[in-house]
């Protein structure tokens, strides 16, 4: 679909991947709509981009309901949503002296990241289906973002590789499903891309996991993905009508090692 003039909603978009994301398909010229829950953030990222900023935590269906709502008052329904909100945590199954798992935070990482996705994707989808098709015959497109963890977890990811996996796994009943709505579905599986998450971690062990790719490689030096590459990829899944259920590495020839 052409995205100039559309109404997307980015969730997570107060931050890395979703930011850029915001940020390139505004200057694709959508309107764009940030659903997160960081709300020092998302505020001045829209007005950057001539957006709107709604506070979401994308778990709640009320919230999202409203949050629909309102973007859809401002900028007309959506056609585009992207799903970048997520959280990370490691933790062993069973840890040092043998505490196992706590269940909570097993049940928090899959409660934010797969069904906070799926409520965000069912919630904007049945919005999507009854708008009028456009001149390309599709409703509406939906990314998600899985992660490389989804297939090689790493020691400690078996929270965060399980919620991604779960990702990975809905997206071709849901392409199935919506097909006939005229409504694509894709999801991103990012490598390891250089953003506030990434940040995070020491510097040493951010150029160890960027020399860990194999791509760029010499005469250039390994490096983390930009977010803008992920944002550029998530552009064209918006401008590529055959592009539907699929998972799509991002990820520079990277296969993580078990730790
Ligand atoms: N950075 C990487 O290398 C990498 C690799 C693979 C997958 N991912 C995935 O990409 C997505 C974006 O990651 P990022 O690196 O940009 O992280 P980030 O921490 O920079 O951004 C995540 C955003 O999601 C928001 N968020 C978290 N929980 C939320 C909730 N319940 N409701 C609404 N918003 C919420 C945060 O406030 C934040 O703005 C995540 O799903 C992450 O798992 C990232």
């Amino acid at each position: 679909m052409e995205i100039n003039g559309l109404s997307a909603i980015v969730t997570g978009g107060a931050s890395g991947l979703g930011e850029a994301t915001a940020r390139c398909l505004a200057a694709a010229g959508a309107k764009v709509t940030i659903f997160d829950m960081n709300a020092d953030r998302g505020p001045a990222i829209a007005a950057d981009i001539a957006g709107h900023f709604e506070k979401v935590d994308v778990v709640s269906a009320a919230n999202v309901s409203a949050a629909l709502e309102a973007s859809a008052a401002r900028h007309g329904e959506a056609r585009i949503l992207v799903n970048c909100a997520g959280i990370a945590i490691g933790e062993k199954t069973v840890g040092r002296d043998n505490i196992p798992h706590d269940l909570d935070r097993f049940r928090k990482l899959i409660e934010v990241n797969l069904i906070g996705t799926f409520n965000v994707i069912r919630l904007a989808t049945a919005r999507m289906a009854a708008l009028e098709p456009l001149a390309t015959t599709e409703r509406g497109v939906v990314i998600n973002t899985a992660s490389v963890a989804a297939i090689e977890g790493q020691v400690g990811q078996v929270a965060y590789a399980a919620s991604k996996g779960g990702i990975v796994g809905m997206t071709l009943p849901i392409a199935r499903d919506l097909a006939g709505l005229g409504i694509r579905v894709c999801t991103i599986a990012p490598g390891l891309f250089l953003t506030p998450m990434m940040q995070g971690l020491p510097e040493e062990v951010q150029t160890s996991l960027g020399a860990s790719v194999p791509f760029p490689s010499v005469p250039f030096p390994s490096r983390l993905g930009n977010p803008d590459e992920y944002a550029s990829l998530a552009r064209h899944i918006c401008e590529n009508a055959m592009l539907n259920g699929e998972i799509i590495r991002l990820d520079g020839a990277i296969r993580m090692a078990p730790r």
